[in-house]
């Protein structure tokens, strides 16, 4: 089971499961090309700063892919925007390496269309290419399949070429449509252990309760 999954992966990542031996674990590991280890934990008004970080060490180019406008500098706004995950709604999860961020992954609920969610992801860029991506989406799958989202869809510019391929690699399929590429698909398989696909899950449960006991966010309806 899990043995086989490390020795003959689907992917470029070997996956490997390490828990944090700080109880209860804060986060899941994984390891990169056997060279790195990439820790993914849940985002949060306290992970502004390692957000600022990571989008400061995007190109210009880098971030108008990921936020369809220009952005010279990095916004206060943005950041605050984009760490003010309630969990449920709206899902954010980092990618640190050896305590910084080198990648991010978000999930929102689409309004009025029941099971789906939106993906947005962006990788530092010295780090594309070493399927961190690749990566986040499989994240992405387990935080939407948990929330109940089978399908998510994406928003690529049309000139994104990394982007549509990551995203068609994954199974998703795209039309044109008011002027970006508009693409669909299954929430991406964990191709992991399933232990870590379980962690990531009781990891985003905890997030979920600590964004509403921190009052960030108004506690679901009972
Ligand atoms: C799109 C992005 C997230 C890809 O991240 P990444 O970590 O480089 O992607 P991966 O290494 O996991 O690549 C997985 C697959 O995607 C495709 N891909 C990734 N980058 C590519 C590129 N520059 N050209 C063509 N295909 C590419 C390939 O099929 C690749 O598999 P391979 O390396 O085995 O050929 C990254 O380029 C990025 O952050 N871009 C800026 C922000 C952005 O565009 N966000 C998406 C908007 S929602």
């Amino acid at each position: 089971m899990s043995a086989t999954t490390t020795l003959d992966p689907p992917s470029p990542l070997t996956s490997v499961l390490r828990t944090n031996p700080v109880t209860p674990p804060r986060r899941v590991t994984r390891a990169l090309g056997n060279r790195s280890e990439v820790a993914l934990v849940p985002g949060g008004p306290h992970t502004a700063p390692l957000v600022t970080s990571l989008l400061e060490a995007m190109s210009p180019e880098a971030r108008r892919m990921r936020f369809f406008q220009a952005m010279p500098r990095v916004s206060e706004q943005m950041v605050r925007r984009m760490c003010a995950a309630d969990h449920d709604t709206y899902q954010q999860w980092l990618a640190l390496v050896d305590g910084d961020a080198v990648g991010e992954v978000s999930v929102a609920r689409v309004d009025g269309a029941p099971g789906q969610g939106e993906v947005a992801l962006a990788v530092r860029d010295d780090w594309h290419r070493r399927g961190l991506g690749r990566l986040l989406l499989e994240v992405a799958g387990v935080l939407a399949t948990n929330r109940g989202m089978p399908t998510l869809t994406c928003e690529v510019q049309t000139e994104n070429r990394a982007s549509a391929s990551l995203f068609t690699s994954m199974g998703f399929r795209f039309h044109f449509a008011d002027g970006c590429l508009s693409g669909h698909g299954p929430s991406p398989l964990w191709t992991g252990e399933p232990e870590a696909a379980g962690m990531l899950r009781r990891l985003a449960d905890a997030a979920r309760v600590d964004a509403v006991r921190s009052g960030a966010v108004l506690a679901p309806a009972a």
